[in-house]
């Protein structure tokens, strides 16, 4: 009987540890669960999660470094061996708690094969734990247009795919004399800074509006509510990291050398 007791006890074990869910439905399989370092593949170089999905981009908040001159630094990656060789492992988590001195550049921004790339998504964390994200058809993109309202496909934020919207768009709102500095900028109206409301920003300088914290930059702001908020409200608070993460087609093929 004890045996029995045990046997029973190993068969549920096993159960419980091939059942835990590796993905959650609610957030899909672009979801990066991860808060320990991933492995890059060996061949790529990549950064594979699970499901055919890739990290694009990691943001990291405060340190120093314009997250936006990071991803539109074509050329540049975090994939090579030698990179690699001097990265943070916390860099390839999405937990803002762990050391990250950069911002992490996948050279997919570079080659963006838009024709295998299904969704892009931006999520953004605090402490490992993601809290909003914004997913977009990737079909037909570049690297720097999928981030449009358009193309919208699902949200936490319920109302960000048909909301008026006064910007949308990674290049966001640069004014050297205003001052004002947002990258990954989606706002839905202006009116005085006391009155302007949105979903995202990533401020990467002193800022005309008192929302905008005092560095250091970048500061990575979202609205925390499940719609738009008032940037000058508890509703928006500071995330430690964003992510940029791109599933690809189930039909994409990354171990060959070309395709038939
Ligand atoms: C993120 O890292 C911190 C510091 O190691 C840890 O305390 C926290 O639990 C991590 N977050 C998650 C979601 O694992």
């Amino acid at each position: 009987m004890p045996g029995g007791v045990s046997r029973l006890c190993c068969v549920f074990l096993l159960i419980l540890w091939v059942c835990t869910p590796q993905c959650n439905a609610r957030y899909g399989c672009c979801r990066p669960r991860y808060n320990v370092p991933q492995k890059p593949d060996p061949l790529s170089g990549l950064v594979f999660l699970e499901d055919n999905c890739v990290l694009a981009f990691r943001a990291t908040a405060g340190i120093g470094r314009s997250a936006y001159d990071r991803y539109v630094a074509t050329g540049t990656n975090d994939d090579s061996p030698l990179a690699r060789s001097a990265l943070p492992c916390g860099c390839l988590t999405v937990n803002g708690s762990l050391p990250c001195d950069r911002h992490y550049r996948s050279r997919i921004l570079d080659d963006w094969p838009s024709s295998l790339i299904d969704t892009v998504r931006v999520t953004v964390y605090e402490d490992g734990v993601a809290q909003r994200f914004v997913e977009f058809n990737g079909m037909d993109s570049t690297y720097l247009d999928w981030f449009a309202q358009d193309n919208v496909v699902d949200s936490d934020w319920t109302d960000v795919d048909t909301d008026t919207t006064n910007f949308f768009s990674i290049f966001g709102l640069v004014q050297p004399n205003a001052p004002t500095l947002r990258r990954f900028y989606i706002n839905r109206n202006f009116g005085g800074c006391n009155i302007d409301r949105g979903w995202l920003l990533v401020a990467e300088a002193d800022d005309v509006c008192d929302f905008v914290p005092p560095g250091p930059y970048p500061v990575i702001l979202y609205s925390s509510a499940t719609t738009d908020a008032n940037l000058n409200t508890a509703d928006f608070r500071q995330a430690d990291v964003l992510t940029v993460t791109v599933k690809f087609k189930d039909t994409a093929r990354f171990s060959g050398y070309c395709i038939p």
